[in-house]
């Protein structure tokens, strides 16, 4: 049985006023969520912030990216998975689609960041996802299983027991256009089978969220897929209101 799993994907939002104000309305209102693991994931100069702000254990930290050398170095502007340790965090997301498209990220570099997030204990949550030109000239299935044929060339299968996948088609993120609950099924079914190939115990465990315009109203039928397991949410994630109505939808 997979425990589901959301978390909030802050992206280059808030100040310290608005952290404060999210935070505290977490802190007041996470103790009505059920049996649900939660993160959230500010931008990386808030994340001791945030930590420091939490005062629930309910809730853990991640960051929404990290450099490819483990330690420390001569890398102006970025920060390493040493880093994110120092300061408690448990999970980074790798491979987002505005890191892919906007920062030119490829599957080589995610895969490798994959594999120095698992080797000293940060859970990576992949992104993977097509865009809607993907997905109408037919090509998604080829995209997404070239997205995790890099990790797993990179990592091995059985390191999938420690990584969350994110399921998150491009043309959802952002934009209000949420994948029907059957779409989204049907892709993360897709992955789970493709994982499957290799390892069915390990594809019975991964967790696979889903994540693109996830609301407080749309979240209960997304998450009642079989195949869902939680959601990785942007906009939602801002407003505790929001982002605790969601966490309760996948308990
Ligand atoms: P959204 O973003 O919920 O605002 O669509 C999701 C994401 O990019 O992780």
């Amino acid at each position: 049985m997979r425990k589901a799993f959301v978390a909030g994907n802050w992206k280059m939002h808030g100040s310290k006023a608005s952290i404060l104000t999210l935070v505290s309305g977490l802190n007041a209102k996470v103790g009505e969520v059920g049996d649900v693991d939660i993160a959230v994931c500010p931008p990386a100069i808030y994340i001791d912030f945030v930590n420091r702000s939490l005062s629930t254990g309910k809730i853990a930290v991640g960051a929404q990216n990290m450099a490819e050398e483990p330690v420390q170095g001569a890398y102006t502007g970025e920060h390493s998975v040493a880093m994110l340790k120092d300061f408690d965090c448990q999970y980074v997301i790798l491979g987002h689609s505005e890191r892919r498209a906007i920062y030119g990220e490829t599957d080589a570099q995610i895969a490798r960041k994959v594999k120095v997030a698992l080797e000293n204990g940060v859970t990576p949550i992949l992104c993977v996802g097509e865009t809607l030109e993907e997905r109408e000239s037919g090509v998604m299935e080829t995209v997404i299983a070239t997205q995790l044929d890099a990790v797993i060339a990179e990592v091995g299968i059985v390191a999938f027991e420690k990584i969350v996948i994110a399921y998150e088609p491009v043309w959802a993120i952002g934009t209000g256009k949420t994948a029907t609950p059957a779409q989204a099924q049907e892709v993360h079914a897709f992955i789970r089978s493709k994982l499957a190939q290799l390892s069915a115990d390990i594809a019975q465990k991964v967790i696979i969220q889903y994540g693109g315009s996830v609301k407080p109203d749309n979240a209960a039928e997304l998450f009642s897929q079989p195949d869902i397991d939680g959601g990785l949410i942007g906009g939602a994630s801002l407003n505790a209101d929001d982002f605790i109505a969601i966490c309760k939808a996948a308990g």
